[in-house]
């Protein structure tokens, strides 16, 4: 799903770096104009690594607020509660949702990852 969301982004002509979370140090959040934050859901929320991401950078949320933002889960079953859980991040640091996220339910198909693509447009577009 993040490589798709990237291959849109990349469309517009847009410079994109996927970074995973767990390695991806404050800076990453603080650099772009935009993100696409994405997790697969463990019960029912975002991945702790996530999660972990937003508490550090909360100290720079000054320095995040006001970037474009969107977020995309995967699940087994039901990915709801973890996409609204990626989007209340992104209000809570005051980034600008540019549109719903994309669920893939199982693993991501054509349909899926035709969304993604679009979401990468959609937030490329966003930010130019
Ligand atoms: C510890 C754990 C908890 C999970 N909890 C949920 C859940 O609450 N709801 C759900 O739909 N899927 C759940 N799943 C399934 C994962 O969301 C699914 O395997 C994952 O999105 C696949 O993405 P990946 O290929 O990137 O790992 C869970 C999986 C694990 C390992």
């Amino acid at each position: 799903m993040a490589k798709a969301i990237a291959e849109g982004i990349k469309e517009e002509k847009v410079d994109v770096k996927i970074k995973r979370c767990d390695y991806a140090t404050v800076e990453d959040a603080i650099e772009p104009d935009g993100i696409a934050f994405g997790s697969p859901t463990y019960f029912g929320y975002m991945a702790g690594v996530l999660k972990d991401f937003f508490d550090r950078s909360l100290e720079f949320r000054k320095r995040i607020s006001g970037k474009k933002a969107v977020a995309f889960a995967s699940a087994g079953s039901n990915g709801e509660g973890c996409l609204e859980s990626i989007e209340n991040m992104i209000n809570a640091f005051g980034m600008e949702r540019v549109r719903e996220g994309v669920i893939s339910t199982g693993i991501p198909g054509d349909k899926e990852l035709d969304a993604c693509r679009d979401l990468g447009r959609a937030l490329a577009k966003s930010m130019k």
